[in-house]
């Protein structure tokens, strides 16, 4: 049996935590929501909302359930897998290539039944099928949510039409101007203002037109061809540009800038000083005539556009038969597999990314026909509820065991946190609970050497996701040892060690100093997922991205939050442009400032050489 301290830890954070710190800040007025205060909704949208207005979670009756399971809940990962023996199988579930083995976590079948109770209260089910079906969910920006149309099967039935848009015939077309795209840049057909062919692309764009072909990028490496290489440059920061265009050749490289608004500043920015040093460098090497003309065919060949905003595109001498279109109805956040992930179909090529593609279907095809009790997204995003809303957990660490995973916790960040992190519902009224907890994490084994120490025995609950694959994309062996075997031993133990604990008798029995006994004990029951899959395929990928869409989506649902706005993130926009001038010098401008904002650019004046 685990310790009695790591129950009095897990008990403690039931007591101390529970029942949503957030909530009471919200009502009580001291966490202002960034969005300001409901705005109101024109007439069709408030038809929509009355309609599928929010069910408060707390009023379901599963809610009081959960928080008397919750209470008297004497976490014993030791004792449940004594006593029941089918636990790991019964609580394993597969969704495509994933194996997902869900048993050391803090659940027994009461808490799984209430939780899918709650879902079913909140109306989950209905909310997947209006994803699906096209609803405008996105009820701030009276948008649909359509990414799950972007990996739609050609020709799959029954048709999907949003106002006069044929979604399935605009996505097909897109994708194989992709295709074609990636081919004549794959084989060299695409040739720059030299005549050179393309050997390295830039991706310039930021946050969801960054993050995801980013992480892909470098989790697909083995299948990235030889001879292209894919850079991000997303940070304004001019470190950021000077870095990437260090070594580069002007005569190879391709530039995509992607954005979906085309009106981001860093990214429009950064575009803009690409340009610049593509013309400074070719003009260096004698190749670029000093008139417009010239100037203008050299953007034509190294410079290509994914965007919304076609206006946009062409103001800033893109020419729109290089764009690559998408829609309103795809959050930036969720554009990976959209013409955002031009540079990724560009590196691993058309076929690879039709499997990528693939992949996010099968899981979407899981979620929208899998019931809730089997439904691996669903339970994933049902179990982050129950830590955070019952069992008080403020964060979620993501700890890949794959060095090629390593940007995936950067990626989940944006996907998780700018979906959930609100404090209003979807009807512009105060969240009931507490929402949104923290993601976060880096790779197995580096993370063990760094913040492993306060997740084994510090006083927080930190539910974590391992994730694992099989059979590793660059095997080695050392003399007997597989390395990869070796790693993955790190994985198998980790989330033993944080299930199981070791208790004081273990430690006592190892004949170790009285006085350093109580030191060397661990807890256990930190609750923990594991995933695996057989490789880290394009497919594979694609699956365990959508699954983390569809984890976020149900919490969203569960909390009743507008999981595809972001309001949260113009506030500070705004003031960047209105502060500008202060910093650049403007007297007037800088004396609006409040003090310490005034004191802080005085002090970056006064330093800047
Ligand atoms: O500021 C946040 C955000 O709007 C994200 O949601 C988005 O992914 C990112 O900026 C970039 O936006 P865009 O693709 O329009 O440049």
């Amino acid at each position: 049996m685990a310790g009695a301290g790591a129950l009095r830890a897990i008990r403690w954070a039931l007591v101390d935590h529970r029942g949503g710190p957030n909530v009471t800040s919200v009502q009580t007025g001291r966490v202002t929501p960034t969005a300001g205060p409901p705005q109101p909704v024109r007439a069709r949208r408030k038809e929509a909302l009355v309609s599928t207005a929010p069910i408060d979670p707390t009023g379901v009756p599963a809610w009081a359930g959960l928080r008397e399971h919750a209470e008297q809940l004497e976490p014993d990962l030791r004792g449940w897998f004594a006593e029941d023996p089918g636990r790991a199988e019964e609580l394993t579930l597969t969704a495509g290539d994933l194996h997902a083995d869900l048993s050391k976590n803090l659940i027994t079948s009461t808490t799984v039944n209430l939780l899918t109770e709650l879902a079913e209260g909140v109306g989950l089910p209905e909310r997947i099928a209006a994803m699906f079906r096209g609803d405008r969910i996105n009820v701030t920006e009276d948008r649909a949510v359509l990414h799950t149309a972007l990996r739609r099967p050609a020709g799959m039935q029954p048709a999907l039409q949003i106002d006069d848009q044929d979604v399935n015939a605009d996505v097909h077309h897109t994708l194989e101007q992709m295709y074609d795209f990636a081919d004549q840049v794959r084989t060299g057909r695409w040739r720059g203002v030299t005549g050179k062919p393309v050997a390295t692309v830039v991706n310039i764009g930021i946050g969801g037109s960054d993050l995801g072909p980013a992480m892909a990028y470098s989790a697909l490496a083995p299948y990235v061809a030889d001879g292209i290489e894919v850079r991000f440059l997303s940070n304004i920061d001019p470190a950021d540009v000077a870095e990437t265009t260090a070594d580069l050749d002007p005569e190879t490289t391709l530039f995509i800038v992607a954005s979906k608004t085309f009106g981001t500043i860093e990214t429009l920015t950064n575009a803009r000083m690409a340009r610049q040093w593509l013309w400074d460098e070719l003009s260096a090497r004698g190749q670029l005539a000093s008139n417009n003309r010239a100037r203008n065919r050299a953007v034509a060949k190294h410079f290509v556009a994914v965007s919304t905003a076609l206006d946009r595109v062409a103001e800033f001498g893109i020419d729109t038969d290089n764009t690559f279109g998408f829609w309103d109805w795809v959050g930036g956040r969720y554009s990976v597999d959209s013409a955002v992930g031009l540079s990724l179909a560009i590196a691993i090529g058309p076929g690879n990314f039709a499997d990528f593609l693939a992949g996010f279907h099968t899981i979407d095809e899981h979620f929208r026909t899998t019931e809730l009790s089997r439904n691996l997204p669903v339970l994933m995003g049902l179990l982050n509820v129950w830590y955070v809303n019952f069992l008080g957990a403020e964060s979620h660490a993501v700890l890949p065991y794959s060095q090629s995973l390593h940007r995936f916790p950067a990626y989940l960040q944006q996907l998780t946190m700018e979906s959930n992190g609100k404090s209003l519902r979807w009807d512009g009224t105060p969240v009931t609970t507490a929402t949104g907890e923290v993601f976060w994490g880096e790779p197995g084994t580096n993370g063990q050497h760094a913040f492993y120490q306060l997740i084994h025995q510090g006083t927080r609950l930190i539910p974590a996701d391992f994730i694992a694959v099989a059979t590793p994309a660059h095997p080695w062996q050392e003399g007997d040892v597989d390395v990869h075997s070796l790693f993955l031993a790190n994985f198998f133990a980790q989330t033993k060690a944080l299930a199981f604990g070791k208790t004081a008798e273990e430690v006592r029995a190892e004949g170790t100093d009285e006085a350093v006994v109580p030191a060397r004990v661990f807890p256990g029951n930190r609750p923990t997922t594991s995933i695996m899959a057989p490789v880290l395929s394009p497919g594979v990928l694609g699956q365990l991205i959508c699954l983390y869409e569809h984890i976020t989506f149900t919490q969203g649902v569960i909390w009743g939050i507008d999981s595809f706005d972001q309001w949260g993130v113009e506030l500070g926009k705004d003031l960047a442009t209105q502060i500008e001038p202060a910093v650049n010098g403007d007297e007037e401008v800088l004396a609006d400032q409040d003090a310490s904002t005034r004191s802080l650019i005085r002090y970056y004046r006064e330093h800047r050489l």
